[in-house]
């Protein structure tokens, strides 16, 4: 299984932080954001990665992390995202890189407590289609939201006003090869992106759609509010267990 990061976009929420650097650059807690989401896929055995990047201060990111040494890596991918077309879009651009493979996809401002090695597992032994982890909050308006029923997802809706549920879909994806062909159908919506929401869609409707509970904290880190609180968590966690 190999891994994607996307590290893309503007990062216009958190303008001026974002002014000059990439907001997968900036700080949480003792490390660059993009640190983590690096870190998640190690940690779960998935070492293959492809670190897909845009908007501005693009070649920071090989100053940053080189070959991925310090993460005990060989070798790190990298590709570059024109503008700003969506998660869907940015994904895309690993249809090379993956090869036919499944993927794990994470978006880069997404800081979690747990390690995924059990999630991912059991993507490995899932013969086709997708996976999903999903997370309970208090806020749900703020993120794609899945209602489901026992254990099959039954829908989900990208930042409903009226959520019908609180469990948010991580951003934390889990795709089988066929995921490409489908982004290549998307049309933008009305923020004028590529939804990952409607490629999740795709999968439900075709029954092939699972999906774990996260367990431990989970943050995005791509507002004023989530990146402070992305840094407490890390902080508090970091003083608890003294490292
Ligand atoms: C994106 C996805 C959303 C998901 C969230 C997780 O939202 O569209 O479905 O729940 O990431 O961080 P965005 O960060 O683009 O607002």
């Amino acid at each position: 299984m190999k891994g994607v990061i996307l590290a893309g976009g503007l990062g216009s929420r958190l303008y001026p932080l974002t002014k000059v650097t990439n907001k997968h650059l900036l700080p949480v807690y003792d490390r660059p954001m993009v640190y983590y989401p690096i870190e998640t896929l190690v940690k779960a055995g998935v070492t293959d990665i492809l670190l897909v990047t845009g908007g501005n201060n693009a070649g920071d990111f090989l100053r940053l992390l080189g070959n991925g040494k310090q993460f005990g890596l060989k070798h790190i991918n990298y590709t570059y995202q024109e503008g700003e077309g969506g998660i869907a879009q940015a994904l895309s651009l690993a249809e090379h890189f993956a090869d036919g493979d499944k993927i794990v996809v994470i978006l880069g401002d997404n800081i979690i407590e747990a390690d995924i090695s059990p999630q991912v597992r059991r993507f490995r032994t899932q013969e086709t289609g997708a996976r999903l982890l999903l997370k309970k909050v208090s806020d749900p308006e703020r993120f794609g939201v899945a209602t489901v029923r026992g254990n099959r997802i039954t829908s989900i809706i990208e930042k409903p006003r009226r959520p019908k549920s609180d469990l948010a879909v991580v951003g934390i994806y889990m795709y089988d090869a066929d995921v490409f062909n489908h982004i290549r159908t998307l049309k933008p919506s009305r923020r004028g992106e590529l939804e990952i929401t409607d490629v999740n869609n795709w999968y439900l409707k075709r029954g092939d759609l699972e999906y774990d509970v996260l367990p431990g904290y989970w943050t995005d880190a791509g507002t004023f509010e989530s990146l402070y609180r992305a840094n407490s968590l890390v902080a508090r966690k970091k003083g608890r267990s003294g490292k």
